[in-house]
């Protein structure tokens, strides 16, 4: 007994994230958010000038004294903030979020921290605060991505060895998310990324050469904290409605999920983000090539929605700052399928969800049956429905389609799907 209790302390202490929900928005304040179901992800500094992704700097090893001169390059000529939203705006897309700062520690924004932003390079300019005009002008939800680490400092890889650096970097997350959330008015998101403790200390034993989390099996013991809770009682303090990520290491108002879809948490709002096109976040010349098919981004996000999250979709903008056309137009085309069927998406809440042929969403009034494969025998079996469902059809044509309510459940069958939608969606009128 005591045995098994060290070892649940032992795992407490060293989780990952701290859970604390008396930081945590309300369910009504995280309402706008959980119906918006779709965001538009816009990774842009630095590393896009050279378009092998944001990753750069750490995978072909580039110091700082090589790669900061970039920011003399970083014109963004073209960069146009009141595009990015209505790009988004076009998309469907309810929410944005545009990394301010990533890992290189290049910031869009103007920050007394020292003098690495977008300021003080070629373009001369605040492109945080463009953005954010231009999103609050719009109505657009208005997020921002931190990254609380900063390749620049050896402090992040070696915490304990050079703890007064990690302090320094500590200091700069603190003054900088400070700065973000007071000089741009109302911030919507503030999505963190790499604050966990499971991402400290690469340089020392766990280091290998490669990028990646610390199992749990061997946590971060260093004397180095971020204090996600500092931190994020001070972001309460200067903006108490924001929705906040998970990534400080504080458990955060939703939880993320990357790519490799891990299943849905339990019982707390989450969002998947993944790039519109595969491969880096940043921009890379492939990205045309490499972008998903229409039919696969409905269907992603059919599965994310059914399972009650939310998709934020990525873009990385070109070292002008323009998106790429091939991207726009994709985007558009997202929202020209949801717009004919947003009843079924955007407020809805998750229902089921079965990988052999889609899943649900549901509202007060609705089930919405999302048919990503119609099963051979073109029957599909809901579980029991506790009020009578009045009539089902197609949202497609309102035509009827056949069902029968029980004790057992709700079985629609004769499914027929001639024009090969990538999303056949059946409504079933709640009485
Ligand atoms: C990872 C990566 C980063 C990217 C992010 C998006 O944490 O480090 O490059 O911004 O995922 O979720």
């Amino acid at each position: 007994m005591a045995l098994f209790f060290l070892f649940v302390l032992a795992n407490s202490l060293h989780s990952q994230y701290v859970d604390d929900s008396t930081l945590l928005l309300s369910k009504n304040d995280m309402k706008w958010w959980r119906n918006a179901k779709l965001g538009l992800f816009i990774h842009f500094g630095l590393y896009s000038i050279l378009g092998r992704g944001e990753w750069v700097m750490w995978s072909e090893r580039i110091d700082t004294a090589t790669y900061s001169p970039l920011r003399d390059k970083f014109i963004c000529e073209k960069f146009d903030a009141k595009d990015w939203v209505n790009i988004a705006k076009e998309g469907g897309c309810k929410y944005m979020v545009v990394t301010a700062r990533h890992h290189d520690g290049f910031c869009l924004f103007d920050t007394e921290f020292g003098d690495y932003d977008s300021r003080n390079s070629a373009a001369k300019r605040d492109l945080i605060a463009e953005y954010v005009e231009a999103a609050h002008n719009a109505g657009m939800k208005t997020g921002i991505y931190y990254s609380p680490l900063d390749w620049r400092y050896p402090g992040f890889f070696f915490p304990d060895l050079y703890r007064t650096n990690a302090e320094e970097m500590k200091k700069q997350t603190y003054t900088q998310v400070r700065e973000l959330l007071t000089n741009y008015g109302k911030i919507d998101i503030l999505w963190y990324d790499g604050g966990e403790d499971n991402w400290l200390g690469y340089g020392g034993l766990m280091w290998n050469g490669s990028w990646y989390t610390r199992g749990f099996e061997k946590p971060y013991t260093g004397k180095f904290s971020w204090e996600p809770i500092k931190l994020n009682k001070m972001v309460r303090e200067l903006q108490p409605k924001v929705v906040i990520s998970q990534r400080s290491g504080w458990m955060g108002d939703f939880e993320t999920q990357e790519v490799g879809f891990r299943g849905k948490p339990q019982k707390r709002p989450w969002e998947l983000c993944t790039n519109l096109s595969g491969g880096a976040w940043g921009w890379t010349p492939s990205c045309t090539t490499s972008i998903m098919s229409l039919d696969s981004c409905i269907q992603l996000l059919v599965m994310v929605v059914s399972q009650d999250g939310n998709l934020l979709l990525n873009v990385g903008p070109k070292p002008d700052g323009t998106i790429e056309a091939a991207q726009v137009q994709r985007l558009k085309e997202i929202d020209g399928f949801i717009s004919k069927y947003d009843e079924s998406i955007y407020n809805t809440q998750g229902g089921i969800y079965d990988a052999r042929w889609g899943g649900t969403t549901v509202t007060d009034k609705a089930i919405y049956v999302h048919v990503l494969n119609v099963p051979f025998d073109r029957t599909i079996n809901l579980p029991p429905v506790s009020q009578k469902v009045s009539s089902a059809r197609y949202l497609r044509d309102n035509k009827k389609a056949t069902f029968v309510q029980s004790d057992d459940g709700v079985v629609l069958t004769d499914i027929h799907d001639k024009q090969k939608e990538p999303d056949l969606i059946i409504k079933l009128t709640l009485k």
